[in-house]
């Protein structure tokens, strides 16, 4: 499905089909649990942003085919990796970040290239709306086990640390200036 001619991606509004998404696999069901449950909630709030990729043609028409949700985030990078520009910011124990806090695609559209087209618009999110404005160099995500290869091949790195190796979801991370 190509974005912008078979579906586009916009905020969460109030009417979205929340309740046809269809999360898949039991792993994936808390996903769905916060799209039901607490996004738009907090899209309204500032808690968390929603941004959803929506159907626009044939047998997805109307549907909701996968959300993204962003939040302001922090990540401490010592001992995994090292800002060379300017290096005295390795002192901070936090670096500023913005953390793709979900990502899901419907079950029935996995495959077609939509979450990559979701993690591109965060990317331009932060890199267009964010970093110009507000200290922020990296775009991070606490990844599920299973997603780590899909996040690598978007271009995110594992915090190379021990600690984090050994996490059930470890951090992962996109240098925006590296990028
Ligand atoms: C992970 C997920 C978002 C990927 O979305 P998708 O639309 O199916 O993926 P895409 O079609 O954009 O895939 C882009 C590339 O990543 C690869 N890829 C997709 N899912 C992958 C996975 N789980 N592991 C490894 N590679 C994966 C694709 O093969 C494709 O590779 P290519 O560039 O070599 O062709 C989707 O499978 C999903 O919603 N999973 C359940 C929830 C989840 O795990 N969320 C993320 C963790 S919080």
């Amino acid at each position: 499905m190509i974005f912008g001619e078979d579906y586009s991606i916009r905020p969460l509004a109030p009417s979205d089909p929340i309740a046809g998404f269809k999360a898949g696999d039991p792993a994936a069901q808390p996903l769905k649990s916060f799209l039901q449950n607490q996004a738009q909630e907090f899209h309204q709030h500032s808690i968390a942003k929603t941004y959803v990729a929506e159907g626009v043609t044939r047998d997805a028409a109307g549907k909701l085919l996968g959300f993204v949700t962003l939040i302001a985030s922090e990540i401490d990078i010592r001992g995994g990796y090292v800002v060379d520009d300017p290096a005295h910011a390795n002192r901070y124990a936090s670096l500023p970040a913005v953390k793709l806090a979900r990502l899901a695609v419907d079950s029935r559209f996995r495959g077609c290239r939509i979450g990559e087209a979701l993690v591109d618009f965060s990317l331009a999110v932060v890199a267009e709306n964010i970093a110009p404005h507000v200290g922020c160099r990296f775009l991070v995500t606490d990844a599920k086990q299973p997603a780590v290869d899909f996040y690598e091949k978007m271009g995110f790195t594992l915090l190379d640390t021990e600690d984090n190796r050994e996490r059930e979801n470890p951090v992962m991370f996109i240098d925006l200036l590296k990028c």
